[in-house]
């Protein structure tokens, strides 16, 4: 009984959250690498390898981000230990939101760095907030744009994308941008509610399947090196270059 009513509260939030359009596709009709056709209403209309875009979710629904039972669903000290982080890395956490992974990262690499990278002023706004509570003097704080990280080349040795490929607006060129900013040996973990698992509750446009991701990282020059199977609702995709 729990469970169901968790479940209809969590479709209801992410109804008002990701109605939120904080950004659109930019207006084209065709290009090279996507196509463009009206489909599900969470959607932008733009289609990647037979997978149609999401809206990105707009800076008003940051408190359903810090959510309390967050870390029940999530399994977020999980998801921390399989990146095996160690002091001195350098990572970057990009559509960091309001941080809720940044600031949990920052004292694990001590003398290392956390990128954190977004688009939205207002996520970056709210992460400099956190920033000065808590003197996290190695987080730094990036804006992005639709098309790239903007992180110096050869600089990462992790990357962190929690539940935000699939709503990229040029994912191709992402991936590429995260790609030369990652070191040869970096790993790009890739976490997205799991596609395949109809009792995850999240709308299908927020969810990924193991192969198309593999197909979409394939075309960017990355190759899955584990998908490890433990966290609650979503993938934890390895990734590295091929
Ligand atoms: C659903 S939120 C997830 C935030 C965070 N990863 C988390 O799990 O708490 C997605 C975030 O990705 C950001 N985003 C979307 N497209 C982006 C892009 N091209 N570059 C950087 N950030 C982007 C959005 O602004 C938003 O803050």
């Amino acid at each position: 009984m729990k469970i169901i009513l968790k479940s209809i509260l969590m479709l209801i939030l992410l109804t008002g959250v990701y109605n939120c359009k904080g950004q659109n596709a930019t207006k084209e009709t065709s290009s090279e690498f996507y196509t463009y056709r009206s489909g599900d209403p969470n959607g932008i209309g733009k289609w990647y390898k037979g997978r149609e875009i999401a809206h990105v979710m707009g800076y008003q629904g940051m408190s359903w981000l810090e959510r309390s039972e967050r870390e029940e669903e999530e399994n977020t000290s999980k998801l921390l230990k399989n990146m095996n982080i160690q002091p001195g890395d350098t990572i970057a956490d990009i559509g960091a939101g309001s941080g809720y992974h940044v600031f949990k990262m920052a004292p694990m690499v001590d003398d290392g760095q956390i990128y954190a990278v977004d688009i939205q002023p207002e996520m970056l706004a709210a992460m400099e907030v956190k920033k000065k509570k808590g003197a996290s003097k190695n987080v730094i704080l990036v804006q992005g744009s639709e098309k790239s990280v903007n992180l110096p080349e050869n600089s990462v040795d992790k990357v962190l994308l929690v539940d935000v490929y699939h709503e990229f607006n040029y994912p191709l060129e992402m991936i590429q941008s995260i790609k030369k900013a990652m070191r040869p040996d970096a790993e790009l973990y890739l976490i997205e509610y799991r596609g395949e698992d109809a009792s995850v509750p999240i709308k299908e446009l927020h969810k990924m399947t193991e192969s198309q991701a593999v197909k979409e990282m394939k075309a960017a020059g990355l190759k899955l090196k584990q998908n490890i199977n433990n966290l609650p609702w979503q993938h934890c995709m390895v990734f590295i270059k091929d």
